[in-house]
């Protein structure tokens, strides 16, 4: 007999169905409970809500587990390429050698962009942040392909614009690192494989062709991208189906997920993270008063790289991080005081009640900061890498709200306002 759960209202009881994951875990499935009681559920922040079923990525918070498509993080990280991640998460399985060349080969047909594009640099103000020039930038392809605004498209198509869209998002992205330096863009080289030609097009010089990414480099950011590729239904992968449940092409809904992942509290959080560790540097070192400061209610500050919303044991992405970040410093001789002040944080947090108590570790944005500094890359460029490694998993996540025909988002509230009243004239209020 399949599991039910029993609920009571008002003196009647309701039985709903109980599902089940592959992993075990359990919902009640809501669904029918207006329909049945005239009640809903309330859960800010959706803490406790399923938002869907998905395929895609299985995390355990307490065991601290991440699996995409069944395959552990730290199987991921060690042996794939950041496009074999890509290719598995999109298509379920990893690719065969065949499958990976053809889907490399697809990608570097589209990394050029529109030369139009290189004009929406002229209207941001100088200085302005990434992630918004980003944002604009990944909405404004929709413009350049107007076929994608469809919601009815074959499928062939819908693929296209995906590989196009997996494509280009490199090239947009160094194209904001060398405008805010004032320097000649340098294009894609579709010889080399996806990473290189990013680190190519971000720090290669047109005066210098012969320039070519570091190898410790390109296994680093390889790496990070990985780590990065998916997380299930966090804020910004939730936006992403919410936007995509209106039928908003898949440029938007991404463009949407960009802008919350910007946010502090969730990608914004690793600029935040070395600004953070930066102040505490230039205050003297004194990691005691800030870890007093994030324990004190009255005072705004949080530890930032600390925390998770699902995390609390520890973050596996954040283990395989902080091993990385030693290698790479190691290997490209750096030696920064930042990582010191970090070690050290890390160690007063993880030993005070506070912290233990309301099991708050470092998460993915603790270290990838440090190596993204390491490996050259200004403070607010940070959460643009973020994105360029979280966009297979957004993808994935629109495609799969689509193939699922998931019914447009639509939550409800509890209604807390002002009662029916009277209407009262300009002239008669008070
Ligand atoms: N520093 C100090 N106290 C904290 C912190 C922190 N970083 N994070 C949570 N707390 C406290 C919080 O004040 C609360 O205490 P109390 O129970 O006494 O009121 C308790 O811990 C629970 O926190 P919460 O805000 O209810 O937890 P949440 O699940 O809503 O928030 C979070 C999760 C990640 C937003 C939060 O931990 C945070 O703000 N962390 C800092 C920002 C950060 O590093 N974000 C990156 C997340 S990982 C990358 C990603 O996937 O986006």
């Amino acid at each position: 007999m399949s599991e039910k759960a029993k609920i009571i209202l008002e003196g009647n009881e309701f039985e709903l169905p109980v599902i089940t994951g592959s992993e075990g875990e359990k919902a009640i499935d809501i669904g029918k409970l207006r329909d049945l009681t005239g009640y809903i559920t309330l859960d800010s922040g959706f803490k406790n809500t399923g938002a869907t079923t998905s395929g895609i990525t299985f995390l355990d918070g307490e065991l601290g587990i991440l699996r995409h498509r069944g395959y552990d993080i730290e199987d991921l990280a060690a042996n794939c390429s950041f496009l074999e991640v890509s290719y598995l998460i999109l298509n379920g399985e990893l690719p065969t050698a065949e499958q990976l060349v053809e889907f490399e080969a697809k990608i570097s047909e589209h990394t050029l962009v529109n030369e139009g594009l290189e004009a929406m640099f002229k209207a941001f103000p100088t200085g302005s942040h990434p992630m918004g020039q980003l944002s604009s930038m990944i909405s404004s392809l929709s413009l350049y392909y107007p076929k994608s605004l469809d919601p009815n498209r074959p499928e062939e198509a819908v693929k296209r614009t995906i590989i196009r869209l997996m494509a280009k998002m490199p090239t947009i992205c160094a194209m904001i690192y060398k405008k805010r330096h004032g320097h000649p863009l340098v294009y894609p080289n579709n010889k080399l494989d996806y990473v290189t030609n990013f680190l190519n097009m971000t720090f290669g010089q047109v005066a210098d062709p012969s320039y070519m990414a570091d190898p410790v480099i390109v296994d680093a950011m390889n790496k990070l991208l990985i780590l990065h590729a998916d997380h299930e239904q966090n804020c910004s992968a939730s936006t992403v189906r919410v936007v995509g449940s209106s039928q908003a092409n898949l440029y938007s809904s991404i463009s949407a997920g960009i802008n919350a992942l910007w946010g502090p509290l969730h990608g914004g959080a690793n600029q935040e993270v070395l600004e953070m560790l930066e102040d505490i540097k230039n205050d003297g070192g004194d990691v005691e008063k800030y870890i007093n400061k994030a324990k004190d209610k009255n005072d705004p500050f949080r530890l930032m790289g600390f925390g998770h919303r699902v995390y609390k044991n520890f973050d596996p992405r954040a283990k395989i991080i902080k091993k990385a970040c030693d290698d790479v410093l190691d290997k490209l001789g750096v030696n920064d005081p930042i990582l010191e002040i970090a070690k050290k944080l890390e160690e007063a947090a993880l030993n005070d009640p506070y912290f233990i108590e309301r099991k708050l570790f470092p998460n993915v944005d603790f270290y990838s900061g440090i190596i993204y500094r390491a490996l050259g890359f200004p403070t607010d460029f940070f959460t643009v890498l973020f994105a360029l490694g979280r966009l297979p998993g957004w993808i994935a996540q629109w495609q799969e709200m689509r193939t699922d025909k998931q019914p447009i988002a639509r939550p409800r509230q509890i209604y807390t306002g002002a009662a029916p009243r009277p209407f009262v004239r300009m002239n008669d209020r008070a």
